[in-house]
């Protein structure tokens, strides 16, 4: 191993055996976190190339089981996100997508600091369960078009310690480690094709557009050295997407959505993830079509019907999802008001996320218990005029001790000028 660091530290490329050698050893014990450390900040500093990353992609992948899901007929397609602020296109688009008749086998994780997580959201759902035995999993989605469950203990096991070890070393926002740890997860959840959604701004991982191209093409090129299909597309955290923060607040905004009530940004966001789910599927050749076919989905209500099915059949309680009121809510509301008069130009997604994560609904620790009737929910957004002293967001929590809390967050998040500011577009780049 000591070999091998060295060989990195200095700046030279390393074959697929000494990859291999590195994180089998780490996974099994034989190679300590010291070591381990001091090879993540060589490649922290001397990178790896596209071919070493895909040589740690594939080590990384072959930790763990790699699921089959060539039982399922059709082609399943699985989405992505590195991660936002107010990101609930999963809870939309596995019913909307399952509903044009695209297989989704989906496994999702948890949200951890500003960022949500889909299996937070969907326990928001009374009864729901995350924990589905594999051959249950693919059984429904042979039987209904769809499953959702969290990742098995067994999948991608270099991923889980070698991030615990990148999180409390410096080494995450390196994009040959953050490519191969999310697409060694992708690919060991056995989909033909990926569609990934990079978040660009604040809120995300990426900060810039050319950050995010260069994730997208290391990436692809991983996909295609695996042979799967992939399109990645860099959509904007200018702000929060939609409207609502916190999960609960979150099932209730996606339901909207599918019901053809949400807000715009959201499906715009949806309709461009989908189309493209379509076309990696097969199921469509243009995405205007795809378009086309994902919008009657939701205005004849069978995306809407779908999402029930699902939840149905995962155990979650209908009941509350066809009458919303049902949902977890809160105790207490407090309304957040506009320090000055003007244009709201920019919220800081990242501290909209902090700041609900205060309130209850994100996770501090990895053991911390969520408030699921817990968030924030925006009343204006980027481009609105305010008055001081209108309410930008209603806070949600069941201790009125926590709005203070927020509310330092909240007092640096929204910029808000006398002029009138550009609107990001929401899909900022498409790469196939
Ligand atoms: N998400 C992941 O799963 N891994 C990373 O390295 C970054 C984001």
């Amino acid at each position: 191993m000591v070999d091998i660091i060295l060989k990195k530290r200095n700046g030279h490329a390393l074959s697929e055996e000494e990859i291999q050698f590195a994180v089998n050893g780490f996974v099994k014990g034989s190679i300590p976190d010291y070591q381990m450390s001091a090879f993540l900040m060589a490649i922290y500093f001397q990178k790896l190339d596209d071919v070493e990353t895909a040589y740690l992609t594939n080590a990384m992948l072959r930790s763990g089981e790699i699921m089959d899901l060539s039982g399922i007929a059709g082609h399943v397609i699985d989405k992505h996100s590195t991660g936002g602020v107010g990101d609930k296109t999963s809870l939309i688009l596995a019913p909307l997508v399952a509903a044009t008749g695209v297989p989704i086998a989906k496994m999702s994780g948890r949200g951890l600091g500003h960022t949500g997580g889909t299996l937070d959201k969907l326990e928001a759902i009374s009864g729901f369960n995350i924990d589905l035995e594999i051959s249950n999993f693919i059984k429904q989605v042979q039987d209904i078009g769809i499953a959702m469950c969290g990742q098995t203990p067994n999948l991608v096991p270099a991923d889980k310690k070698i991030y615990a070890l990148r999180d409390v070393t410096a080494t995450v926002d390196n994009v040959s480690l953050i490519a191969s740890s999310i697409m060694s997860k992708k690919l060991a959840s056995g989909a033909e094709g990926i569609v990934i959604d990079i978040k660009i701004g604040d809120g995300a991982f990426m900060k810039s557009v050319e950050d995010g191209v260069e994730l997208a093409r290391i990436m692809k090129s991983i996909a295609t050295h695996m042979g799967k299909k992939f399109t990645a597309i860099l959509t904007s955290m200018q702000q929060p997407l939609g409207n609502a923060i916190g999960n609960a607040l979150e099932v209730k905004e996606a339901i909207a959505t599918l019901r053809g009530e949400g807000p715009s940004d959201l499906l715009d966001v949806c309709l461009t993830l989908g189309a493209e789910m379509m076309l990696l599927s097969g199921v469509v050749d243009n995405k205007d079509t795809a378009k086309q076919i994902l919008s009657e989905k939701i205005n004849s209500g069978a995306a809407f019907s779908k999402f029930k099915e699902w939840i149905a059949a995962q155990g979650g309680d209908v009941a509350q999802v066809e009458d919303m009121r049902l949902l977890p809510s809160c105790k207490f509301t407090k309304a957040y008001t506009a320090k000055s008069s003007g244009y709201i130009h920019h919220i800081m997604a990242s501290n909209l996320g902090l700041a609900s994560m205060k309130l209850g609904a994100g996770r501090e620790h990895k053991d911390s218990v969520l408030n699921y009737g817990a968030g924030i929910y925006l009343h204006h957004k980027v481009g609105d005029y305010v008055l001081e002293a209108d309410t930008i967001c209603t806070l949600y929590a069941d201790d009125d001790l926590l709005f203070s809390l927020a509310e330092v967050y909240l007092n640096e998040a929204f910029d808000i000028k006398a002029d009138i500011p550009e609107i990001e577009k929401m899909i900022l780049k498409l790469i196939k």
